[in-house]
């Protein structure tokens, strides 16, 4: 080489090694998120340019058949830990174009044409999202699960129940549990609505404008296996952060709901309720008090959930502002997104696990109701008795003093329309959560499916 000659990397990079270390940022670690995805979509890409119609094909069948195998190749390096991604990559896409063309010569220098990397991170994205909120899903189902086995198990077992966090109405258990589980399930509807956002194509929109060549983009949305393509180019180009924001926003609203399930298990395992009482191995102690179980590990709930929130405002303020077309800003998307996965999909599993080991104390349960508890229900029992409701409201706040102890169990047994105390169908729960599980098992073997033919050779 002559000295004036440097080694052409993919872009022809000249750029000053901090702004590009600067602007590379994180994408050489994050990126190995996505490149199994990545070569998923170049394995689609490539075989709909090799059925392209035109004069000069930019590759043949037999050069996408290579291309495919190739990419499988790499596929099965990134699954044992062989791919690494260099900082003169830049990215995953230019160090899989790379590999392929140290290994295929000059065929591996065509993959990349009438695409661009805006159009292919964003496919990554895409794919890698659906994949991730499949198992979110699952984690989500075996959490609600673990709850609803929990009521199941303690059934009927009296709990005062609370507004304003004071005794309120005799509750069960079981009630808190499914609540609890019901409201957890629930959230599958906003992560369905995140994947159904993931579950577009935005493949062949390339730098967000289309290119002069026919591509066929509902070719590669069918053999991606995604619902449908975003017909507008620069839409597409404009949808990269939206779906990573609308999953976020899903998160965040997960995570407030496991949060408030942390608090609730951490005001019933305080020594003053002792309701509930996590096992020994789940606490932590303190390095002065020799006495402390502390729950941190629900205590971290809350705050993981804070920090999920606070990506999502992250991810929306960063969009907010941004001019259409492809921005740079767009990169810093990646990690929001996939640093709120990581930490909702922990602490789902690890909310399922503190939920099995934790036990119920019945009897304290049980001796926690005070009389005041029953005050509702002795005024109903006044309007069985013919009293006006306002009347026998007054009648009984008027001579609280009045009130006695009464039998918890009795008074969770009589209550039976649905959804109270003994009205709470459990076999509805496993119903509902056995359907969720159904779809995303079907939709997880689809993805796997669409993966395993791209790169048949
Ligand atoms: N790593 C980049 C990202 O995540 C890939 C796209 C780069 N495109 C560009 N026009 N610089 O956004």
């Amino acid at each position: 080489m002559k000295k004036t000659e440097t080694k052409k990397t993919i872009t022809d990079n000249t750029v000053d090694p901090d702004i590009l270390a600067y602007t590379v940022g994180d994408d050489p670690v994050l990126d190995l998120n996505l490149a199994v995805w990545d070569c998923m979509g170049t394995a689609a890409h490539v075989t709909m340019l090799s059925e392209m119609k035109i004069k000069t094909p930019v590759v043949t069948k037999d050069e996408a058949r290579k291309v495919r195998k190739a990419l499988g190749e790499i596929v099965k390096e990134i699954e044992k830990g062989e791919f690494t991604i260099l900082v003169d990559d830049q990215d995953v896409h230019m160090a899989v174009e790379r590999l392929l063309t140290e290994r295929l010569g000059d065929l591996g220098k065509k993959i990349h044409t009438g695409r661009s990397r805006n159009d292919q991170v964003a496919v990554d994205v895409r794919l890698h999202m659906k994949d991730e909120i499949l198992r979110a899903e699952k984690e989500t189902v075996e959490l609600a699960s673990s709850l609803v086995k929990f009521g199941a198990k303690y059934g009927r077992t009296p709990l005062v129940g609370r507004t304003h966090l004071q005794p309120a109405m005799p509750s069960s258990v079981e009630m808190w549990a499914t609540g609890h589980a019901e409201m957890i399930a629930d959230q599958l509807e906003n992560l369905e609505a995140a994947y159904r956002l993931a579950d577009l194509n935005p493949l062949g929109s390339a730098a967000g404008y289309g290119v002069p060549l026919p591509l066929d983009r509902s070719r590669t949305t069918r053999l991606l296996g995604f619902s449908r393509t975003i017909h507008n180019v620069f839409g597409a180009s404009m949808a990269r952060g939206e779906c990573e924001a609308a999953l976020l926003s899903a998160l965040a609203q997960l995570m407030a709901v496991l949060s408030r399930l942390a608090e609730d298990m951490i005001i019933f395992s305080m020594p003053e309720f002792a309701y509930f009482k996590l096992p020994r191995e789940y606490c932590t102690g303190s390095s002065i008090m020799p006495q402390k179980f502390n729950p941190d590990v629900l205590e971290l709930v809350r705050s993981k959930a804070a920090q999920v929130l606070g990506l999502q405002t992250a991810s929306l303020s960063l969009l907010h502002a941004m001019p259409g077309g492809y921005n740079r800003d767009l990169q810093d998307c990646k990690w929001l997104y996939m640093k709120g996965l990581d930490i909702t999909r922990t602490t789902l599993r690890i909310l399922t696990k503190v939920v099995a080991g934790t036990s119920v104390d019945k009897a304290v349960c049980r001796a926690a109701f005070t009389p005041g508890v029953f005050a509702t229900d002795v005024a109903l029992r006044k309007v069985a008795a013919g009293t006006p409701w306002r009347d026998a409201y007054h009648d009984v706040r008027d001579h609280l003093e009045q009130l006695g102890d009464e039998d918890p169990d009795s008074a969770v047994a009589a209550k039976t329309h649905e959804g109270t105390t003994s009205g709470i169908d459990i076999a509805l729960y496993k119903a509902r959560l056995s359907q969720s599980e159904k779809t995303f098992k079907a939709r997880l073997s689809a993805l796997e499916k669409c993966k395993r033919s791209l790169f048949k050779a």
